[in-house]
Formats: structure tokens, C-alpha cells, sequence
């Protein structure tokens, strides 16, 4: 059984935190990222996100959780800051982002699919970038073999359940094989077993291609079943952010020990 956290905070000398500084390591960078609507939303003074991992970021309703992201995503343009992806600053003019935003993929918690089989959506991404027809084909057997929806391919996407459709989302984002999926709170109003089965097949998909995943969820307990390193986000700032363990075991920050035991805070 795991143990629950005391809200001890450790001792500074306490606190090792790996902070992996190789740069070609490094797929996400930002520097005094700021988001401002009628009022500032979002302030990131440094943010490191580094290939391979699986990051969750959690924090109240309202923290900018879901801003973070689609700044990550170029879906948002900052206020102000510096963002840097794999090592390279992206510019600011949309036209020039293309190439950047072509190595990711978002997953809304609601996915529209298209009114077609499973299959030509998962597939739809791969024509949309012109791949060949053979290819197309290997790449969306394997893809839909590799997350269990075999058995679905030929159904109407429209016919789907919800968590079935969250899983063809989840796979049509997948299937260029992008450097970077991000997923913005997929599981909110799943079935438990439909929770069970995108988790899993987030985690082959990073250990099977590698691909760096960044997850927001209110839902502390996912994070701590698929995060390798949570980000904790509370009023627009970043509180605390390391290993999983250690956020929810001897986190730094009162509110992050707060946070994560479930108790509110102010
Ligand atoms: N387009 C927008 N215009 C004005 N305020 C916004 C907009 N998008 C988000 N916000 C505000 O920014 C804050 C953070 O929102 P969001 O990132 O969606 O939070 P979270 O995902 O953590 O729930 C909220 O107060 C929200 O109302
Ligand atoms: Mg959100």
C-alpha cells in the first residue's frame, strides 16, 4: 500500500531534485513565459521538459493548467517569454511554426472525430502529411493492433462510446509518430475501465515509441499511476515540480502536500 503523505515539508538540504541540465535532452523550454488576458493567468519564470518522459501537471480548476498546454502546443501565443523547442526558438509568426507544431499532437478532453470508419480517422493525420498509401497502411494496422482497437476499425466513429473514442483520438494523434503528445485532462468523465485502458496504452506508446507525453489532470491519483514527473500549478504559477514519488511522498511546498492529499487550499 503506498503511504500517505504527512505534510512534513523536508529540509532544504533535504531536497535532491535530478534536474537532467543535457540540452539535447531537452525537448520544451520556456523562460519568462507570462499569459495575459484582462489579468495575468499564467507565469513560468523557467520550465525544462526533457524526451521521454511522461509529465502530469495538476492544480485547481482555474491554475492554468490547460493554458500551459496550449502554449506548449503554439495553440496560445504568449504575452510575453522565450520558448525553445528542442533547443531550437520558435518564432513568433504562425506561418513559421508549422514545422514546430507538426512534431505534436493535443488531445482535448472531448475529441470531435470525423463521421468515418476508425480507421480513416487514425489514418487521417498520415494523408494530411502525404505519406504513401503502403505506409499509411502498415503504420495504422500496427498503430490500432498496438492499443487493443483492432475489432473497431471498420465502425463509424460516430457509433463509438466515449472512452472508445478518446482511445481512436488518442491513437489518430499518434499515428505520425510526433515527438510530443499532449493531453489535456483525456479521461475527465471516463468509465473507470476506459480510464484503466488509456492510461496503459499512454504508457506503451511512451515506452514502445518513445514519445514525450505531458498530461493535465485534476485527478491527482492518475497522475501518480502514469507520471514519471508531476507539475503542480496553482494561481497561474508553477508551486513545485519534480519526481513523482517525491511530490507526493516529501514535496517541498505545503500546498503541494496540501494538494495532493486532497485537502482544500487557499
Ligand atoms: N480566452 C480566455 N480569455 C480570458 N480568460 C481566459 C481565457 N482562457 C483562460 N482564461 C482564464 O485563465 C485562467 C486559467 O485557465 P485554464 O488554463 O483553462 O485553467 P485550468 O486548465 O487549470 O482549469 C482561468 O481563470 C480562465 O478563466
Ligand atoms: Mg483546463
Amino acid at each position: 500500500m503506498r503511504s500517505i503523505p504527512s505534510c512534513t515539508i523536508s529540509r532544504k538540504e533535504d531536497r535532491a531534485i535530478n534536474h537532467n541540465s543535457c540540452k539535447n535532452n531537452v525537448i520544451v523550454e520556456l523562460k519568462d513565459i507570462e499569459k495575459k488576458y484582462d489579468r495575468e493567468v499564467l507565469r513560468v519564470d523557467r520550465l525544462k521538459l526533457n524526451k521521454g518522459l511522461i509529465y502530469g501537471i495538476i492544480g485547481p480548476s482555474g491554475a492554468g493548467k490547460s493554458t500551459l498546454l496550449h502554449i506548449v502546443n503554439l495553440l496560445t501565443a504568449p504575452s510575453k517569454g522565450a520558448y525553445y523547442f528542442q533547443g531550437q526558438p520558435v518564432p513568433g509568426n504562425p506561418q513559421e511554426q508549422i514545422n514546430i507544431r507538426r512534431k505534436m499532437s493535443l488531445v482535448f478532453q472531448k475529441t470531435i472525430l470525423f463521421k468515418e470508419s476508425v480507421w480513416n480517422n487514425v489514418a487521417y493525420g498520415l494523408r494530411a502529411r502525404g505519406y504513401k498509401r503502403s505506409e499509411i497502411k502498415e503504420r495504422v494496422d500496427h498503430l490500432l493492433t498496438q492499443v487493443g482497437l483492432n475489432e473497431l476499425a471498420s465502425r463509424r466513429a460516430d457509433t463509438l462510446s466515449g472512452g472508445e473514442a478518446q482511445r481512436v483520438a488518442i491513437a489518430r494523434a499518434v499515428a505520425f509518430d510526433p515527438e510530443l503528445l499532449l493531453l489535456d485532462e483525456p479521461t475527465a468523465n471516463l468509465d473507470p475501465i476506459n480510464i484503466e485502458l488509456i492510461e496503459n496504452m499512454i504508457k506503451s506508446l511512451n515506452r514502445d515509441k518513445s514519445i514525450t507525453v505531458v498530461i493535465v489532470t485534476h485527478n491527482v491519483f492518475q497522475a501518480r499511476r502514469i507520471a514519471d514527473q508531476v507539475i503542480f500549478i496553482d494561481k497561474g504559477e508553477i508551486v513545485e515540480m519534480g519526481p513523482t514519488e517525491k511530490i507526493f511522498n516529501n514535496p517541498d511546498h505545503e500546498k503541494t502536500c496540501l494538494y495532493v492529499e486532497g485537502k482544500v487550499i487557499s
